[in-house]
């Protein structure tokens, strides 16, 4: 298979740059516009081409590796998240799957941070005021926020996106605690002075901030359950920019919604794009479009990484980001 007459197929409108240098690299056809494509015509478009280049919003499961056909052998994803993939379906086919993990975990961590700021300190309610006209000038007592330096911020999943939220979060004066299936590596650990849990629901009730930053899969679907989630002290605050399946949407709006949680900051939801009304109706939630990764630098980062695997396959070496089944 040689790279000239590799055949690729990229779903949805990327980045100017990357469109081009695909173009140029690569026998590439392109869904130019943003609109993510029907069930139907995204089996056509990975027909008969050796590399698809999907995104968030395209579902390849088994039916689609089945109705693909042959010729697919790389399913090269634009970012990090891959619940939208049967991977083991891939795999069990031959196909190889990559995502682009790396190069958007500072920008992912950066709206983190925001959030872990922004929640306690009150401040889209704070510019919301502002705007409509109900600041009455400087006040001992209105829009009294809670302190974020010397709180436990307790990360679930403390990888690449994790352990830079961490690195942020340190110089805040937060302490860093974290819950995952095993330790990390000892010197990063002493390095971000990070206490390790082996327990979650133990993690959960002592916090007061929890950062989810771990990947969606079938094990961590409604990992912050409805029990788990009444773990929490009702002074904690919950951030997620991972995925919005990991909590339990419906759990978490009522805890808000009833004074049991102090607020959240979500940049990811169960049911995209479509928040809980009750969220939407809370004052002590900041809601975003899933954009944690939106920067230009990412973006063409992530185009760049999907590039990079698509021609080390082509030169018959393992891609660097291949996502084990
Ligand atoms: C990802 O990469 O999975 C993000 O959620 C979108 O950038």
């Amino acid at each position: 298979m040689t790279q000239a007459r590799l055949k690729v197929a990229v779903t949805r409108k990327l980045p100017d740059p990357v469109e081009a240098r695909m173009a140029e690299l690569f026998d590439a056809t392109f869904n130019f516009s943003d609109e993510p494509l029907s069930p139907a015509a995204l089996i056509e478009a990975a027909r008969g081409c050796d590399v698809l280049a999907p995104t968030l919003g395209d579902r390849l499961d088994a039916a689609f590796f089945d109705a693909a056909g042959d010729r697919l052998r790389l399913v090269a994803n634009f970012g990090a998240g891959v619940d939208h993939i049967d991977v083991a379906a891939a795999g069990a086919r031959g196909i190889t799957v990559t995502n682009t993990p790396s190069v958007l975990a500072e920008d992912a961590a950066d709206m983190a941070m925001a959030l872990i700021l922004a929640v306690p300190r009150r401040l889209v309610e704070g510019v919301k005021a502002l705007e409509e006209g109900r600041f009455q000038g400087w006040s001992p007592t209105w829009m009294l926020g809670r302190r974020v330096r010397g709180k436990k911020l307790g990360i679930i999943g403390l990888g690449r996106v994790g352990q830079a939220i961490a690195r942020r979060a340190r110089a805040f004066g937060l302490s860093i605690h974290y819950h995952n299936r095993a330790p990390i590596n000892p010197h990063v650990e002493e390095e971000l002075e990070a206490t390790y849990w082996e327990s979650l629901d133990q993690m959960l009730a002592r916090m007061d901030i929890v950062s989810v930053n771990c990947p969606h899969t079938p094990a961590t679907y409604h990992l912050l359950s409805r029990r788990r989630l009444e773990l929490l002290q009702p002074h904690a605050y919950v951030v997620n920019v991972s995925r919005g399946e990991i909590i339990d949407e419906a759990a978490l709006s009522d805890m808000i919604a009833d004074g049991r949680l102090a607020g959240a900051g979500l940049d990811v939801f169960e049911r995209e794009p479509q928040p809980n009304p009750k969220l939407m109706a809370a004052p002590n939630v900041v809601l975003l479009p899933h954009m944690a990764s939106a920067t230009v630098e990412s973006r063409i980062e992530m185009g760049e990484r999907v590039i990079i695997n698509i021609r080390m396959f082509a030169d018959g070496h393992k891609p660097p980001d291949r996502v084990i089944p």
